[in-house]
């Protein structure tokens, strides 16, 4: 089976719907045809400043919220970032065949740096993608599915482990973005024309995977649309809708011309009411079944445990083979 590698951040205390259908619906299909390693990445998290009780609960959170929307900790691997030393390590590495010029160009690094000053931008936010390149390159990843906002950091993956195996032979396998088109972008309720996030200004436009159904209900009813009155798809003149419309289809796997026939002409409340109704239904078991699994801490940091040493035994192969290929002498 192909590899597939893939991993969120547990920056909040809970993950959003737009992690949901931009990533985890596309894990719990792939994890069927695929050998899956899903990582929980609180080494990223860091790059921003975290309350240290907080990150610890978020990491936890997380990765209840992985199982609850279906990854299987079995037959998948599901692991913390920070229990597999070999991530930091093979990072340290990459750093040094990785152009200064090269990490300066990332999108996600000049957005973040921009909104926060020069002087609160670390040099760790700065590198963050070149960790990420040594997560997916330790496991022979031949996929990554993410949203479309990862995009260049795999391709930064793809350029590092390229002059890698050139300059000291192959080593790394190449890694394929999978971008899930129609649902690579969540957009925000309130402000329609950014990206849903975990660190979104205001809570009113984020549906948030672990609140009370019922406020979310809310959210979507008082989401931000237009006055055209119409239900179909225009992302550039009705991105309200149109994003409402994204939702809509891929919780329910209905394609959105016949969302459209539908809703169309019954006005907005009906259509996000119905909408509503979906993300109730959707997220009502796996908010109780994430819950259940934190009532039980002793129980879910075994199975991280485990599960990390499943990681590390792949990991630690490929690190060593890189430390041997480097010309790092070997203690013994
Ligand atoms: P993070 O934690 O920001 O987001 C996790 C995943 O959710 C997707 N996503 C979205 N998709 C659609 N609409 C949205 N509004 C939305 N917001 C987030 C992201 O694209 C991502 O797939 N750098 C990564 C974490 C990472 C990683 C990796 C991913 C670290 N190492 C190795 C893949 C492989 C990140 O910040 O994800």
């Amino acid at each position: 089976k192909p590899r597939l590698f893939s991993g969120m951040q547990p920056s909040a205390d809970s993950l959003q719907i737009g992690n949901y259908i931009g990533a985890l619906l596309q894990w719990k299909e792939m994890q069927q045809t695929h050998d899956a390693v899903f990582c929980v990445v609180d080494l990223h998290a860091i790059t921003v400043a975290q309350d240290p009780a907080k990150l610890r609960e978020a990491t936890r959170r997380t990765a209840a919220q992985y199982i609850a929307a279906g990854i299987d900790p079995e037959a998948s691997i599901l692991f913390v970032q920070s229990h597999v030393q070999a991530h930091a390590q093979l990072a340290w590495v990459l750093n040094t065949i990785t152009g200064f010029g090269e990490a300066g160009r990332m999108i996600q690094f000049k957005d973040k740096s921009a909104s926060q000053g020069a002087d609160k931008t670390t040099v760790g936010l700065f590198t963050y993608p070149v960790l990420q390149a040594a997560d997916i390159l330790l496991y022979d990843t031949n996929v990554v599915p993410v949203g479309e906002d990862q995009r260049q950091h795999i391709e930064l993956t793809r350029d590092l482990a390229n002059r890698f195996n050139t300059r000291f032979g192959e080593t790394f396998v190449l890694p394929e973005t999978q971008i899930q088109k129609e649902t690579a972008k969540i957009f925000d309720l309130q402000e329609p024309g950014n990206k849903m996030s975990k660190s979104a200004s205001t809570d009113k436009g984020v549906v948030w995977l672990l609140e009370d159904p019922a406020k979310s209900a809310k959210k979507i009813m008082g989401a931000t649309t237009d006055s055209d009155g119409s239900v179909r798809y225009d992302a550039a003149e009705k991105p309200g809708i149109a994003n409402l419309l994204t939702m809509f289809s891929s919780l329910t796997g209905r394609d959105i011309p016949s969302l459209e026939s539908e809703f169309g002409t019954g006005g907005y409340g009906t259509f996000k009411k119905a909408l509503a109704e979906v993300v109730v239904e959707t997220f009502t078991p796996i908010r109780d079944r994430a819950l259940e699994l934190l009532d039980d801490r002793a129980e879910l940091d075994r199975i991280l445990a485990g599960n990390a040493d499943r990681a590390a035994e792949i990991a630690d192969r490929t690190l060593a083979t890189v430390y041997d290929r480097i010309g790092f002498l070997p203690r013994r």
